[in-house]
């Protein structure tokens, strides 16, 4: 089963002089898939998680997570879908710093409960 579809994926960063950091990203992920995003400095890797992870929103294309479409969702069922759908193992700052790596990955399913 297909737990992740990126599709066509492309994001412009737009300003005084605009900048296409994803231009056509497309892939897919199996469910039980471990995967790692490689590549050099600034080739993309943070945007492209960012788009995935509803942090950012694409200029382009269709992300597909677990069957859902979260860049087309009102606030509301994002927030559900963020809740029910994501876990984060932030970079640096914003780390809880008792936690231990396992204990990071394994809290949120702790927390889980049916919201609705
Ligand atoms: N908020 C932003 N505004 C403008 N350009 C950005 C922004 N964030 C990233 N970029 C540019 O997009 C490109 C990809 O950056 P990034 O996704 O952070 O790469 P990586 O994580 O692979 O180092 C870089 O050229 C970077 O300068
Ligand atoms: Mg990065």
């Amino acid at each position: 089963m297909k737990i992740l579809q990126v599709h066509q994926l492309e994001k412009t960063y737009v300003g005084k002089v605009n900048y296409t950091a994803l231009n056509d990203v497309s892939f897919d992920l199996e469910q039980g898939d471990f995967t790692a995003i490689m590549g050099p400095s600034g080739s993309g890797k943070t945007t492209l998680l960012n788009c995935i992870s509803t942090i950012d929103i694409p200029s382009g294309g269709e992300i597909t997570v677990n069957g859902q479409q979260p860049h087309s969702m009102n606030d509301g069922d994002l927030a559900k879908f963020r809740r029910n759908e994501l876990g984060f193992v932030f970079q640096d700052f914003n780390l809880v710093h008792t936690l231990t790596v396992r204990e990071y990955s394994t809290t949120a399913y702790l927390g889980q409960r049916s919201y609705t």
